[in-house]
């Protein structure tokens, strides 16, 4: 298995994981979160093309097993941090979980964010997410505060904001 930037070629295994990602968020109860699809595609496809996000695929013989989105924060409200990256998704093939993929994924979006002179990393997840909380606690995150707030559709998400460091 490789784990490279990614490029254009890996856009639809990439897409694919996503909607795992959004069967996975029906099943444990946190919702549909690809919101109003425009033109067929989630909005957050644009994540693949925004200059200022870099992500990382993990790959074997071309077949995207997963991928982790990254992105500098130009706001830091946090006065004694010296730099802010967030991690946006995370996501690893279904059947390929537990296997260190994720920890991988994590170990090479954190050295990138820490090149960029930022000395720690935030991230959200739902508060549902358990498999997702344990292993950014294992990541070595921790939580900083909880927000709850309402889709379209009116369900209410409660979201837990996690803080953990770049430097592995
Ligand atoms: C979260 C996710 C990316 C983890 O990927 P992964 O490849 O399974 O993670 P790893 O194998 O590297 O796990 C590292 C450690 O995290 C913890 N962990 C990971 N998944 C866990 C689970 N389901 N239950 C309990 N602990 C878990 C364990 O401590 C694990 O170490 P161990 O297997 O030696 O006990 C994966 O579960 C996933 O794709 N989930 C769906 C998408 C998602 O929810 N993304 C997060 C939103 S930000």
């Amino acid at each position: 298995m490789i784990v490279e930037p990614y490029s254009p070629e890996d856009r639809e295994g990439v897409l694919r994981l996503y909607l795992q990602f959004n069967e996975d968020r029906i099943a444990f109860g946190a919702g549909d979160a690809r919101y109003k699809y425009i033109e067929g595609e989630t909005p957050w496809a644009n994540t693949l093309n925004d200059r200022n996000c870099k992500n990382f695929v993990a790959k074997e013989k071309g077949i995207v097993l997963g991928f982790i989105t990254t992105r500098i924060l130009e706001y830091n409200p946090f006065e004694k941090i010296k730099g802010l990256g967030e991690i946006d998704l995370i996501v690893v093939e279904r059947s390929l979980r537990r296997r260190g993929i994720g920890t991988i994924l994590f170990k090479r979006a954190a050295k990138h964010i820490e090149s960029q002179n930022a000395s720690h990393i935030l991230l959200n997840v739902s508060t549902k997410n358990l498999p997702a909380i344990k292993f950014w606690t294992k990541m070595g995150f921790q939580a900083i505060s909880k927000s709850c707030f309402e889709h379209h559709g009116g369900e209410r998400e409660e979201i837990v904001y996690m803080m953990g460091k770049s430097e592995v």
